[in-house]
């Protein structure tokens, strides 16, 4: 099978899928450790580090600040700036598609004397930067955003104040952003969290020596807060493997018809944990192995075999630990006996596409009843034998799409095609590979598929 992950792919019914993969490092963390590892004091090293599209735009970004970035293999050594020492960067800061890249790094370089330019594709450049600027002005950074609060954005740091804020939407890019920018500011920053969001910030700012305060709370997610002026200190972070890319090799598994797959290295953190808790409610058989190690995290290796999958009503109080799996879970419910229903999910409509109109249409191209929902969506499962197949999806520059798209196509009734798969690079550069590995059938194919 191609490798190369340029145009259009399709993907057609596997008889098995078998076998054993280790997940990629984690996107969230991977973004987490360089931008640390740039302002701290001396060298850090990172193992594990995920090799995508989006990561790459971070350690850019971080080499264009100052930081000395380089790499031999798997490992990455990173030379920081230290607690004064960003530059000026001499050029537009370019994040890509990643939506953490960019709105962490105008936290990390608000509390700097430096101006940047911040742009990215044009998936990004449609995305909502409000949520981050707001309160980064309110603690003293000057921003400037395009029309309707996107990017290019103008971001001037300097003397930052703390802030007591409680993020309107449930999100770990805000919270995170928000963090970082406290690093700097005079006295306590804190967040109070609507919602648990991935909390792999607070873990890693620890790994850095950070101190942070989280203090849970009943009925409402924790309360985070840490005081300006710490150091951090260069360190050796080993990268978890990514749940989220996990997930694509776990469902495939769970509506193969034969086989067995098991996924190594995957970090079992409760904030992102939803998608495995949520198939199992499904009767997934998926079984957790034995794990290992990584900074501030746990990993587990995950088992998965084919399943008579039963549609569920997810707990909306589940939505925020696996905000990323949804489209593949989607695919899931395709192949479940009876009725799935998504809702809490606003935060679908300002992903790398409108993951919900984005679901719908991926569903409703080969053969699924849906309904498309304002805060999620509703799947009228097809049962075992699966979805017709046979549509073509658009994948609206979204690389989980795209995935959710492909692994549907290996077990529904006739084969799924989609119009673009450049940007599955940004995040699962090797799921071509791993796929293949399994005994999935994707292949390269014509305009005209
Ligand atoms: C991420 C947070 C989530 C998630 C994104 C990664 C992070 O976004 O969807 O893929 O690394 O903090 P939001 O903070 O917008 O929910």
């Amino acid at each position: 099978m191609a490798s190369n992950l340029g145009g259009h792919m399709i993907a057609r019914a596997a008889p098995v899928i078998r076998g054993s993969i280790e997940a990629p490092g984690d996107k969230s963390c991977s973004h987490r450790a360089l931008m640390m590892a740039a302002v701290a004091d001396g060298r850090s090293t990172i193992r594990g580090l995920l090799d995508a599209d989006d990561v790459l735009a971070t350690a850019n970004a971080m080499a264009a600040l100052g930081a000395g970035v380089s790499r031999e293999g798997d490992v990455w050594r990173i030379e920081g700036v230290g607690r004064d020492g960003m530059h000026q960067p001499e050029t537009p800061l370019d994040f890509g598609n990643s939506g953490t890249g960019v709105r962490l790094t105008f936290g990390l370089a608000a509390g700097y004397p430096i101006s940047a330019e911040f742009v990215g594709d044009a998936s990004l450049s449609a995305r909502p930067m409000e949520r981050v600027l707001a309160p980064l002005r309110e603690m003293g950074a000057q921003a400037e955003a395009s029309a309707g609060g996107r990017l290019p954005v103008r971001l001037s740091g300097g003397r930052l104040r703390s802030i007591r804020f409680a993020p309107p939407q449930a999100s770990a890019q805000v919270k995170s952003a928000v963090l970082l920018a406290g690093l700097k500011a005079d006295g306590v920053t804190v967040i109070e969290e609507k919602e648990a969001t991935r909390d792999h910030t607070e873990r890693m700012l620890r790994a850095f020596g950070v101190e942070v305060e989280v203090s849970q709370r009943d009925g409402a997610g924790p309360v985070v807060s840490l005081l300006g002026g710490q150091t951090l200190k260069g360190t050796e972070a080993v990268i978890p493997g990514d749940p989220s890319s996990a997930a694509f090799a776990i469902a495939a598994a769970l509506i193969a018809r034969d086989g067995g797959v098991e996924v190594r290295n995957v970090m079992t953190n409760p904030t992102r944990d939803g998608f495995f808790k949520a198939a199992a409610a499904m009767g997934a058989d998926l079984r957790a192995g034995v794990g290992g190690a990584a900074t501030g995290e746990v990993c587990t290796s995950w088992r998965a075999g084919p399943s008579a999958l039963k549609g569920i009503d997810l707990d909306p109080a589940v939505v925020a630990s696996m905000i990323d799996e949804l489209p593949i879970f989607a695919v899931l419910a395709a192949f479940a006996e009876g009725r799935t229903r998504v809702t809490g999910a606003q935060e679908l409509r300002v992903k790398e596409s409108d993951r919900i109109k984005a679901i719908c249409a991926m569903l409703e191209a080969n053969g699924v009843g849906v309904e498309e929902l304002e805060d999620g969506f509703v799947v009228h499962g097809c049962g075992p034998g699966g979805p017709p197949g046979g549509g073509r999806v658009e994948t609206r520059h979204d690389h989980r799409i795209a995935m959710s798209a492909l692994v549907m196509g290996g077990a529904a009734k006739a084969p799924v095609a989609v119009d673009d798969v450049s940007m599955i690079a940004t995040s699962y550069r090797d799921f071509p590979e791993h796929m293949a590995s399994l005994g999935a059938r994707i292949e390269q194919c014509g305009n005209d598929a």
